[in-house]
């Protein structure tokens, strides 16, 4: 005999236990599974340990989908300031960092508390090391097939995230379940990923290995303004995270270093005032002292004095720090990326609810979905956004 529920959530992640809280409330027994040993994993490691939980600007703009209407209707009726209230109700004290991300003081920890505490009081099940073999439409909803038996319910919510860090558990099942019931996925990639340079690149950036600098990192028409990492492998940072999310192979990723300083203008200030100085030391008072000796010996200007400088010279000299163009190879996959570009298909999902159009009781939440937010606490928005949305519904 089969396990009954009416509600059984795959995957004890932000979205899941979200949708399972929302849901136990309104008095549906619902059960979660995870086939990982403790729930939120990803929130625990999230944010530095610090769990960026939200963005106060969390708004349709900071997500890349096929479909950029899709997240409205969820991230209306679900906002940040929703979730800053539940956190304020559990005595979570928390900080905005910068760009309106929130952090939480102490522990990412609080928050993984925060949801059990939820789940308990709204009386959600929550079954961990829990594999799941098969999954199956029956008369009355949906069966599930586990190590520990078969569950049944009539709504199944699909929250089992995207494939980034496999390490930590990510399977990919969410898409394997869509396919399974006739949904289409948008290609899935990694995404809010450091990129990397091919060896010729790697061998002449190489010993800036370590370096940042604040940059606008340029990709087509998005970009990004933060700080940019040059690594052994190539190129990471905030700011490059953010723009491999919109960088396909082949493309270029344009560096404006420094972006608020007219370095010409400097340096011909230099020129007049301390004509004598060496190129590279003037450079070393506008940027880290690695670059500064990088891109005068790539201007060949190494050993120079200012003086020496034409108006030209010193104008070539800033171009090449202010539009450096470097061509990645790829990027470092799903090993580090933090989240997964693509998935399901939202045309096949109703925004208002994350229904599956087709198949009625079946939902798709969370980053297994189309909808990837920006970095900066934009992705735990959508999971509880989502599953706010779904958990009315189930
Ligand atoms: P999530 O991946 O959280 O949960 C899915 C759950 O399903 C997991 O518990 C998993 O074990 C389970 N599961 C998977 N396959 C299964 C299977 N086959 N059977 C059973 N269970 C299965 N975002 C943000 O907004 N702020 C931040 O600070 C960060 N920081 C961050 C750091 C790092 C290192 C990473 C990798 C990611 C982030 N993110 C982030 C992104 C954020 O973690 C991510 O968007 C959400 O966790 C997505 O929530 P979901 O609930 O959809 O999936």
């Amino acid at each position: 005999m089969a396990e009954k529920h009416d509600v059984v959530v795959i995957g004890a992640g932000a979205a899941g236990m979200m949708c399972a809280i929302e849901a136990g409330k309104r008095g549906r027994r619902v059960l979660v599974l995870d086939h990982a040993k403790a729930p939120g994993e990803k929130i625990r490691i999230s944010g530095g340990g610090r769990c960026n939980f939200t963005n106060i600007h969390a708004g349709p703009k900071n997500f890349l989908s096929d479909n950029p209407h899709f997240c409205k209707s969820a991230l209306a009726r679900y906002r940040p300031q929703d979730f800053v209230a539940l956190v304020e109700r559990h005595g979570i004290a928390w900080h905005e960092k910068t760009l309106g991300q929130l952090f939480c003081d102490h522990s990412a920890k609080d928050i993984i508390r925060m949801l059990l505490a939820e789940m308990q009081a709204a009386a959600v099940a929550l079954r961990l090391a829990a594999a799941i073999s098969k999954v199956e439409k029956i008369a009355s909803g949906f069966r599930v097939m586990t190590n520990d038996g078969a569950v049944e319910a009539a709504s199944l919510v699909v929250a089992s995230g995207g494939k980034s860090i496999p390490k930590m558990g990510a399977t990919g099942l969410a898409y394997r379940i869509a396919e399974q019931f006739g949904l289409p996925i948008v290609e899935t990639r990694p995404a809010l990923v450091p990129l990397t340079l091919d060896p010729v690149q790697l061998e002449k950036i190489g010993e800036l290995a370590g370096v940042a600098a604040d940059a606008e990192a340029r990709c087509g028409k998005a970009a990004f303004r933060e700080a940019v990492l040059l690594t052994h492998r190539g190129l990471s940072g905030p700011a490059i995270l953010q723009i491999s999310s919109y960088w396909r192979e082949g493309a270029e990723i344009v560096l404006r270093l420094m972006p608020d300083i007219d370095i010409a203008s400097i340096l011909k200030g230099m020129r007049r005032t301390n004509g004598r100085q060496a190129t590279h030391t003037a450079l070393a008072d506008i940027l880290p002292r690695r670059l500064a000796q990088f891109f005068t010996e790539e201007a060949k200007l190494t050993g120079r004095m200012l003086a020496d400088l034409s108006d030209k010279a010193i104008d070539t000299l800033s171009a090449s720090i202010q539009s450096w163009a470097l061509k990645p190879a790829g990027s470092e996959g799903y090993r580090t990326a933090e989240v997964t570009l693509g998935g399901v298909d939202t045309r096949a999902l109703d925004s208002r609810t994350m229904q599956a159009r087709e198949v009625p009781g079946l939902y798709f939440i969370g980053e297994c979905v189309d909808v990837t937010g920006w970095l900066g606490g934009y992705n735990f928005q959508w999971a509880w956004a989502s599953g706010f949305a779904a958990g009315q519904e189930v």
